[in-house]
């Protein structure tokens, strides 16, 4: 019984800090089922931010006027993430998303690709919702 407990205590350990460290929460009102990534205010208008999860690996949250898109960090073009430093998915002026191996631009409201080696194809679109209290979900 005494290493049963510490098996479950030590497993417990381990998914807390997962969560305390990608900042992953559950939603209780919502019985446990919506899984929140982070406050709308944590993504400023055109920049990104990358967040860990067990349903999409690595996706990324992207903001343009006030309208909140997610994608899975995977290119079409050789399914390797997008960014090469941290949080870095847009282009020099923030108008795209933008690949840093071959420069590939994707469309910010579709995932489309609009220029590059995998023009035509599209990035993994994330289901998401932004909530009252100003969270946002994965739908
Ligand atoms: S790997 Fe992204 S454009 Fe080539």
């Amino acid at each position: 019984m005494g290493a049963r407990s510490y098996t479950i205590d030590l497993y417990l350990f381990v998914i807390c800090f997962f969560m305390v460290k990608y900042k992953v929460s559950y939603n209780k009102e919502c019985g446990g089922r919506m899984l929140k990534l982070c406050m709308t205010n944590d993504i400023p208008d055109r920049e990104a931010r990358a967040f860990d999860t067990t349903a999409y690996g690595t996706l990324f949250i992207t903001q343009r006027d006030g309208q909140f898109f997610a994608y899975k960090n995977i290119c079409p073009h050789l399914q390797v993430e997008l960014e090469f430093l941290e949080n870095e998915f847009l282009d020099q002026d923030k108008e795209f998303i933008q690949c840093s191996t071959h420069g590939a631009l994707f469309q910010v409201e579709t995932g489309e690709c609009i220029s590059g080696p995998c023009l035509g194809e599209s990035l993994t679109v994330v289901p998401i919702q932004v909530h009252s209290d100003g969270g946002i979900y994965l739908a």
